[in-house]
């Protein structure tokens, strides 16, 4: 009977303890850095039309807030998770470093101008977001991190020519169209809604062009080492050279279904 009265207490303290940190209330400053992070319009500060208008892009569609590696949700972002941003100390492989990292919000500074207003990437300054922005994006990092480093990775910055090396050799690589088809669902359907349907990316699929084995390793080298604006690279953590010959099988395979 003792037994059973200090087993119930036990329980009775994990259950209380489950409560309260779940129902522990992120801080102001978190709290409005987790809505900044969802909102592609960052609370209303950016503007609907003009140079720098939102592209309709949230940080959220290109960034995991939660672990990946133990919660995955199936679908496939560009950007790494941003669990552990504030354990790392440099960004964009070590161009934001010093008091730029927490000013730049871990190297989300960068995203904001560039995914988020479609500033040209050399023209990009990543401590551009508003000081108050970039403290709350810290703030909701840090909340939801704790003492998680996160994924570890390192981006290899590609050059043209190793872009272009890159793309010839996936686009050489034997693919499974139906593996791709998958794929391209959990990737790229946030921006090219289906492959002959444009979204915040073009229509891939409307015209048979005339080289397809040409086309095949443009699109490749697009895919490893990004696009001239919005069209975000995808590291080889992410999608592997086999992934990419994939989701080429399957878009080869609709260009081949097109009359000339
Ligand atoms: C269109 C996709 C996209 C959007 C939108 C986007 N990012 Fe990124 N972000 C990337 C990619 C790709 C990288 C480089 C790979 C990586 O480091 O995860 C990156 C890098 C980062 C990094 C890490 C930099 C480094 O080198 O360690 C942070 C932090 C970050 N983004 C935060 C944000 C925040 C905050 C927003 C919203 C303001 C945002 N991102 C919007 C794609 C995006
Ligand atoms: C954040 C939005 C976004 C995501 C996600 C995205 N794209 Fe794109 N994509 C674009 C935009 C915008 C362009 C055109 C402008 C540019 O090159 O940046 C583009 C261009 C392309 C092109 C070149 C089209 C041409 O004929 O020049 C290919 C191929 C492509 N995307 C494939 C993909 C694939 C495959 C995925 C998923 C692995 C993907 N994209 C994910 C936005 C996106």
């Amino acid at each position: 009977m003792r037994k059973f009265a200090s087993l119930s207490i036990c329980v009775l303290l994990i259950a209380a303890l489950v409560y309260f940190t779940q129902a522990q209330q992120l801080g102001d400053k978190a709290q409005l850095g987790r809505e900044l992070f969802h909102d592609p319009t960052f609370k209303g500060t950016l503007s609907p039309t003009g140079k720098k208008a939102a592209t309709g892009l949230a940080c959220a569609d290109c960034h995991a807030d939660f672990d990946e590696a133990t919660k995955p949700d199936g679908r496939i972002r560009a950007g790494h998770s941003v669990i552990g941003v504030p354990h790392r100390g440099t960004a964009k492989g070590g161009m934001i470093s010093g008091a730029d990292f927490a000013r730049a919000a871990g190297g989300g500074g960068f995203c904001y101008e560039h995914f988020l207003q479609r500033v040209r990437p050399d023209q990009v300054n990543p401590t551009a977001i508003p000081a108050e922005h970039a403290e709350a994006l810290m703030a909701y990092f840090e909340a939801i991190s704790g003492d998680n480093k996160g994924p570890q990775f390192e981006i290899e910055m590609l050059d043209d020519d190793a872009k272009i090396a890159a793309g010839e050799k996936i686009a050489a690589m034997p693919g499974d169209a139906k593996k791709g088809w998958q794929l391209f669902g959990r990737a790229c359907i946030v921006c090219h809604t289906t492959p002959s349907k444009a979204g915040i990316g073009p229509r891939l699929i409307y015209r048979k062009p005339r080289d397809i084995d040409k086309q095949m390793a443009r699109w490749a080298k697009t895919i490893r080492g990004g696009g001239s604006s919005l069209m975000p690279f995808y590291a080889s953590d992410i999608l592997s050279d086999q992934d990419i010959a994939d989701i080429l099988a399957f878009l080869r395979e609709q260009l081949e279904s097109l009359a000339r």
